[in-house]
């Protein structure tokens, strides 16, 4: 935008809102998010403090934020279905609307008790997704609440669990993958029934004699660009403490950790299934560093 000319008054009062805005929220679930769907199913409480969703046989639930966010460090804290929550699954995600909407994924496969989860992800640019990978967790996702997080910033989107990146999708535009960056996402979640493909490939179904079922979240925290009006609520230019993850990388250290978590936690990558791409992998995939 062509700067206009404007009393150094009104300068400051941007940059104080702008910084007022995309400072670190600690969330309340009145306040940041709406219940969409469920019927009463799901339940925001402890005044605010605490939202569950359940699933019985007649129909799961579901919410979303009331913000829109282009790019962000959102944290969400949560305790999955416990015992056999074979056939269920949470989701939680950012989606933008449309057809070539972009989107990334957590989902959180049930199983019958005693069997790992699996936590599947996935990133979808433009309206193509297609980018799963999948791991089994180094704990029992259903026994604490443990802190699912998603650094979106234009040169990549990391995702980590209690603070442990488990996986990077770089912006790699420069050899012609689109990468979100244009289109603001909502945060979404819901609990549903999937068994006819969820656990173990759809062969466990749901044991509805066990409903209802129930996940549960806090400690919602985002440090993130508010999208309204057609305008961020993040300055761009300016290089506040607060914007730090905007440019933040994976150091090698973290690298090494994710790496480390890949090899002992990773139970499928697209970016290694030759089969389902006999044309040659993805160029995300193959691209040096
Ligand atoms: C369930 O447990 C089986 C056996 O350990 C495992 O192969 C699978 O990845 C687990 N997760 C799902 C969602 O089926
Ligand atoms: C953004 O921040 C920079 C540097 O702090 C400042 O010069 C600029 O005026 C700010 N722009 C807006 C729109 O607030
Ligand atoms: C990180 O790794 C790169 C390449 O392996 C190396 O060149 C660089 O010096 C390392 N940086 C630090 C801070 O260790």
């Amino acid at each position: 935008m062509a700067s206009s000319p404007t009393s150094p008054i009104m300068c400051i009062c941007v940059l104080l809102v702008g910084s007022l805005l995309s400072a670190a929220s600690a969330g309340n679930f009145n306040s940041d998010f709406d219940i969409t769907w469920g019927d009463g199913r799901a339940k925001i409480l402890n005044n605010g403090q605490l939202l569950t969703l359940s699933l019985d046989k007649a129909s799961g639930s579901g919410f979303q934020s009331k913000n829109e966010y282009l790019f962000g460090k959102i944290d969400m804290q949560l305790k999955l279905v416990p015992g056999n929550s074979a056939g269920t699954v949470t989701a939680y995600y950012l989606s933008s609307q449309g057809t070539t909407h972009d989107e990334i994924d957590f989902e959180f496969l049930g199983n019958v008790s005693g069997q790992p989860y699996t936590l599947h992800t996935n990133v979808f640019s433009q309206g193509k997704g297609g980018r799963e990978q999948q791991f089994h967790l180094w704990f029992d996702p259903t026994a604490e609440f443990h802190t699912y997080s998603v650094l979106w910033n234009p040169q990549a989107i990391i995702f980590s669990v209690d603070g442990t990146p488990i996986r990077e999708f770089k912006n790699s535009e420069a050899i012609g993958v689109p990468f979100p960056k244009s289109q603001p996402m909502r945060i979404y979640s819901s609990l549903w029934n999937a068994d006819d493909w969820a656990t173990q490939g759809g062969r466990v179904k749901t044991d509805w004699s066990k409903a209802p079922f129930t996940a549960s979240y806090r400690n919602f925290n985002a440090n993130a660009c508010i999208w309204a009006n057609g305008k961020s609520s993040c300055n761009w230019s300016s290089t506040s403490k607060d914007n730090a993850w905007m440019t933040q990388e994976l150091d090698n250290a973290s690298q090494a950790r994710m790496k480390m978590v890949q090899k002992n936690y990773m139970i499928y990558n697209y970016c290694t299934d030759t089969a389902r791409f006999p044309q040659g992998l993805p160029k995300e995939c193959t691209a040096t560093s």
